[in-house]
């Protein structure tokens, strides 16, 4: 049987590392997605010295041009997309921890850049090479503070979190495309899914998450791997509960 080809951004560390690291044991060809060539080429030299089918992409998904050349990139070598993970993101760029009313729009644009804006381009750009794939699966990584309905429970452990404008509504924002792209394609065997990595400890919150990279990327590697009767548009992932040590464990989460 052919290998399975997966893009994962943002995949020179953090969870896209782990991600595409998880993929790779499941067989899968990791095409490492990274903005900079240097830590790019590294991450998936790395990976290759584990004895992953792993190389370097170059792609900024807040250029244009980069995108294009990686889609053409991808065509010209593989001809298909089976798995895209949208996971490159950024929860500020001032690095300033403000409240909603304190919030830039220069810092606001900035995320939503990336997070929002870079998820669009780089899925229509893949989304031909995807549809070539036999039941290709679209991951978009999102956040439990992103969703609506954890952040307004009184019940959730979100509920005692500062509240802030640029990160969480990106994620708002990720979590509807997923729905939309979902509804667009649900004539298709493309499946498109939001994940919930949890608190992790990487670069993102100066390594503050009390998870592990590698549980990180856990939702991101089971809904890329969807089987033929696995949902599509849906929120997915850790669970953050008040009892106990707070791990849920798996499962469904409110947009
Ligand atoms: N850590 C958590 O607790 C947590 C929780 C929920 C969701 N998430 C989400 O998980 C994803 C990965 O986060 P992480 O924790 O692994 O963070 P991370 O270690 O900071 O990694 C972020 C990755 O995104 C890349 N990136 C940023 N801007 C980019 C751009 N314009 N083009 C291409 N790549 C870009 C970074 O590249 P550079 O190395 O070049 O900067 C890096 O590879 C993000 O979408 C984040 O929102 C994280």
């Amino acid at each position: 049987m052919t290998k399975k080809v997966a893009l994962i951004t943002g995949a020179n560390k953090g969870i896209g590392l782990e991600t595409a690291r998880q993929l790779a044991e499941q067989d899968v060809t990791v095409l490492v997605g990274a903005r900079d060539e240097g830590r790019g080429e590294e991450a998936a030299r790395v990976l290759r010295e584990e004895g992953a089918d792993a190389r370097f992409v170059q792609i900024d998904v807040t250029d244009a041009a980069s995108i294009d050349r990686a889609a053409a990139w991808i065509d010209s070598e593989y001809g298909l997309l089976d798995i895209l993970v949208n996971n490159a993101g950024s929860a500020t760029i001032s690095r300033e921890r403000t409240l909603p009313s304190g919030t830039s729009l220069e810092d606001m644009r900035a995320v939503y850049d990336i997070n929002v804006f870079g998820l669009v381009a780089v899925t229509n750009a893949m989304l031909p090479l995807l549809r070539r794939a036999p039941a290709a699966r679209i991951v978009n990584v999102s956040s439990e503070v992103g969703s609506i309905g954890s952040q307004t429970s009184e019940t959730s452990p979100l509920s005692g979190m500062p509240p802030s404008a640029q990160y969480p509504s990106s994620k708002a924002a990720v979590d509807m495309l997923t729905a939309m792209y979902a509804k667009e394609l649900s004539d298709t065997a493309i499946k498109v899914n939001a994940a919930n990595p949890g608190f992790t400890a990487t670069d993102f919150n100066d390594h503050r998450g009390f998870r592990t990279a590698a549980q990180g990327a856990e939702p991101s590697v089971h809904l890329a791997t969807l089987p033929d009767d696995g949902p599509s548009g849906i929120l997915w992932g850790h669970l953050w509960t008040t009892e106990g040590d707070g791990d849920g464990g798996y499962g469904r989460l409110p947009w």
